[in-house]
């Protein structure tokens, strides 16, 4: 079996950080999410990985090579526009031949692994196998509609009125038989090719699709807010490291990860937390559920359940919360007493201070 990761795609939602960096290699964790998703497909023994890339595609190349460093081989796949997942497929040919091939999007997070679904795929090689998760608000998904024995009715992309709770997840294992669907079918009302509708085509085909549910945690980091919690889920599960420098006037509590060449001077770290290499640390609070980047400078502040990115600075700011602060971002104050606010703000930047 091969993969095809996806990671092209506007990220509109992400913006501003998609201005500068694919959503894609956003850290969860202080690892880029398609590094997670391709420890995901190295999990399932699958080391031919196909990887579309957008026009954010040299950025992507630098962080993943040749992907030895992981344990796959990458095959890099243009796609000249975000035309549609299906679409991707149909540029993927050359890359998947006649072989099976799981496809998982590349900003989706299933940490709990899909091994079981994996085998399930094998043992029966239906043409298309899906995997759903129970979410609460279907609509911003592809829907899918079961019968009582589990048997997939319908498959619907983002409709209006859901007729379930299922969403179709991340992952779709295929057989070469969704290579005739992908050609068959027309772009969406949204302009794009849907794999969801290839799918259905399969159905309508009378081509066996099975779906399986997935109970795990599962998180579609489109938006900051997933972003946020997706990190917190994932510190959770982190063991304590500390590689770095932690002077006698500070203090560690939990799981608390503290990379090589980082430096915590009088200040507390409250795990689940991770202070990236390079890092300085001082006179601060950070955490819980919080990473900071590698080669940061926290001073004087107070940040919990925030990501900072590499190289930005955060300085005599008292209570960050829910941040996500870009790279070289630095958030500062204008001084005691000054009694007003100054802001440098890039296009689709939030600002909330307190009121
Ligand atoms: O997250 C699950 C959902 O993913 C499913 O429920 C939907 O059925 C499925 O259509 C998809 O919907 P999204 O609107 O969330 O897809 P998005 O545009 O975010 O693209 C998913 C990934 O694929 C992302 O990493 C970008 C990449 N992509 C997307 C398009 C449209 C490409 O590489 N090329 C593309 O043309």
């Amino acid at each position: 079996m091969k993969a095809l990761v996806l990671a092209g795609g506007s990220g509109t939602r992400l913006r501003p950080f998609t201005y500068s960096m694919p959503k894609q290699l956003i850290p969860i964790a202080n690892t880029p999410v398609l590094v997670h998703v391709l420890e995901s497909v190295r999990a399932l023994g699958v080391t031919e990985v196909g990887v579309v890339i957008g026009d954010r595609g040299p950025e992507i190349e630098a962080v993943l090579g040749d992907g030895l460093r992981f344990g796959v081989r990458i095959t890099y796949i243009p796609q000249d526009a975000p035309r549609g997942l299906a679409h991707t497929v149909a540029i993927a040919r050359p890359f998947l031949a006649e072989d099976d091939f799981v496809m998982y999007l590349g900003d989706n997070m299933l940490p709990d692994g899909v091994v079981p679904i994996a085998e399930e795929f094998s043992r029966h090689r239906p043409a298309a196998q899906v995997v759903v998760h129970k979410v609460a608000d279907p609509s911003a998904f592809g829907v899918a509609e079961l019968g009582t024995e589990g048997e997939v009715l319908r498959l619907v992309e983002k409709p209006l009125e859901p007729r379930s709770d299922l969403a179709l997840i991340g992952v779709y294992f295929f057989t070469p038989a969704v290579h005739e669907a992908v050609a068959a079918i027309t772009p969406s009302a949204r302009g794009e090719l849907e794999i969801t509708d290839a799918v259905q085509w399969l159905l309508d085909s009378g081509a066996e699709v099975r779906a399986s549910r997935y109970d795990g945690y599962w998180k579609d980091t489109g938006r900051v807010e997933d972003v946020l919690e997706c990190n917190s889920h994932l510190l959770e599960g982190l063991s304590r490291r500390v590689e770095g420098r932690v002077d006698a006037g500070s203090v560690l509590v939990g799981q608390v990860v503290v990379e090589q060449g980082a430096r915590i001077v009088r200040s507390r770290i409250e795990g689940p937390a991770v202070i990236g290499s390079g890092t300085v640390v001082e006179n601060s609070h950070v955490g819980p559920h919080t990473s900071i980047g590698r080669n940061c400078l926290v001073r004087d502040s107070r940040l919990e359940r925030s990501i900072a990115l590499d190289e930005s600075s955060v300085t005599g700011v008292r209570e960050l919360r829910d941040s996500l602060i870009g790279r070289a971002a630095s958030v500062g104050t204008t001084g005691r007493g000054t009694g007003h606010h100054c802001l440098v703000v890039g296009d689709h930047t939030r600002v909330e201070v307190a009121a």
